[in-house]
């Protein structure tokens, strides 16, 4: 698979086998995404593997933190609040998207709840990434370096036949990352990765949004 096959090919995987993926080629991939390009090469991301009784453990924190409702505390706003307006929409259908994909009726609260629920047991995955960089070292820039090493995992995940959903969602207790991850007071979370085996035949493994075509974002000035 080369690199645009990669990139055609991944799509956010929310349902995986219980198959891991070997130690020796997450060590391949992980070298291979750390070849990601950074301002002066400061190569400022910081990159977790959890897996094992570990994951289990997170996993169980970070469901009763849902299921009671704790207040979100995230280390870092995501989008502009509020969206401008055309973002908005894209967000609404991609949100009203997958339920109808998944079959969700529009008042099936307990349906959406549970939907919501399986982004906190890291959809079951048993291997996750998890993203961050120097929190007292933070600038805009260090985002889009890290982010390079982020699409690398993803795409790397695809090309070798596995895959993987980015999670801004977990980031909002980032004090159980803390807790379970050791040395990582001073750690800026960005994003997890649960990643594993794509489970065949699984429904919402092939929900794909649309794309914008191209001359909604693209052009050629000469
Ligand atoms: C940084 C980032 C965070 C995301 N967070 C979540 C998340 O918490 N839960 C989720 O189900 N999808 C999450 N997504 C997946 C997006 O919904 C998905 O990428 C988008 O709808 C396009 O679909 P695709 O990845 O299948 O192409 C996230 C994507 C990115 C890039």
């Amino acid at each position: 698979m080369n690199a645009l096959d990669a990139m055609h090919a991944r799509r956010s995987i929310r349902e995986f086998t219980d198959e891991l993926v070997p130690a020796d080629t997450i060590h391949q991939l992980v070298t291979a995404a750390g070849r990601a390009p950074s301002s002066k090469n400061t190569q400022p991301w910081r990159l977790y593997l959890v897996q094992g009784a570990a994951l289990d453990a997170l996993r169980s924190d970070y469901l009763a933190a849902f299921d009671a409702k704790t207040p979100a505390k995230p280390g870092y706003p995501y989008s502009p609040n509020p969206l401008p307006e055309a973002w908005a929409a894209r967000a609404k259908d991609v949100g009203i998207g997958i339920f109808k994909h998944k079959g969700i009726g529009r008042d099936d609260l307990d349906k959406r709840h549970a939907h919501d629920r399986e982004n906190f047991r890291f959809f079951g995955a048993h291997q996750m990434f998890f993203l961050g960089t120097q929190a007292s070292a933070f600038a805009y820039g260090t985002f889009l370096d890290c982010g390079f090493v982020l699409d690398n995992l993803m795409l790397g995940l695809t090309a070798l036949g596995y895959g993987s959903c980015p999670q801004f969602s977990v980031m909002i207790y980032p004090d159980l990352l803390r807790k379970h991850i050791p040395g990582t007071e001073d750690t800026l979370f960005i994003s997890g990765l649960p990643f594993g085996r794509p489970k065949p035949g699984s429904l919402v493994n092939e929900f794909q949004p649309a794309r914008l075509p191209l001359d909604a974002w693209f052009q050629t000035v000469d």
